[in-house]
């Protein structure tokens, strides 16, 4: 069991960069190497249907990749929150997190492994952008999910390929 006194980082690579709706007490850009970011996760609780799943974010392993994000110093109590919230198919692990400033910390991140239920996969990005477009849930609209979390990567100064190039097809979705 966690001593409430403890303190625990969790290295946010999704949603958590955009919508730290959670305590915190201390939060710093930073990242994580060996896992690249993917829209590989259904979601058909928060950003989609049953009928019309959305697509979110989990993270593959990739030796060459580093994964930018933001890592966030937490007491342990704000897991039960957060746990809730992320129930969908994720799991905590535990990732050495390098800060952008400099040092770095064991912490804890989210993921959404290929063998848990709502996995999707591999799929072109123009599709990934098609079934995006036209998803929603009780979390809001698929397609704000990624634009927000493209405009604060921008913010981060961070380049995530799959994530922009998404983000593009989508915008020439818009365009038709
Ligand atoms: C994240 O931002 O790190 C995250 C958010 C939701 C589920 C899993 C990870």
């Amino acid at each position: 069991k966690f001593d409430s006194h403890q303190r625990v980082w969790l290295f946010g690579y999704g949603s958590l960069i955009f919508k730290a709706d959670f305590p915190f007490i201390e939060r710093r850009p930073a990242s994580i190497a060996g896992w690249t970011r993917r829209f590989w996760q259904g979601s058909h609780d928060h950003r989609g249907t049953d009928s019309a799943p959305g697509r979110v974010l989990t993270l593959v392993r990739d030796a060459a990749a580093v994964c930018a994000g933001m890592a966030y110093l937490i007491t342990p109590e704000v897991f039960a929150h957060l746990d809730h919230r992320e129930k969908n198919g994720y799991l905590r692990l535990a990732t050495g997190i390098d800060f952008d400033a400099g040092g770095s910390e064991v912490g804890l991140v989210y993921i959404a492994a290929e063998d848990n239920a709502a996995f999707l996969g591999e799929a072109a990005e123009r599709d990934i952008a098609r079934q995006i477009a036209a998803a929603s849930g009780p979390s809001g609209r698929n397609r704000d999910y990624l634009i927000e979390l493209a405009d604060a990567l921008r913010a981060l100064g961070k380049i995530d390929p799959h994530v922009f190039a998404i983000e593009r097809y989508l915008a020439q979705l818009d365009q038709g």
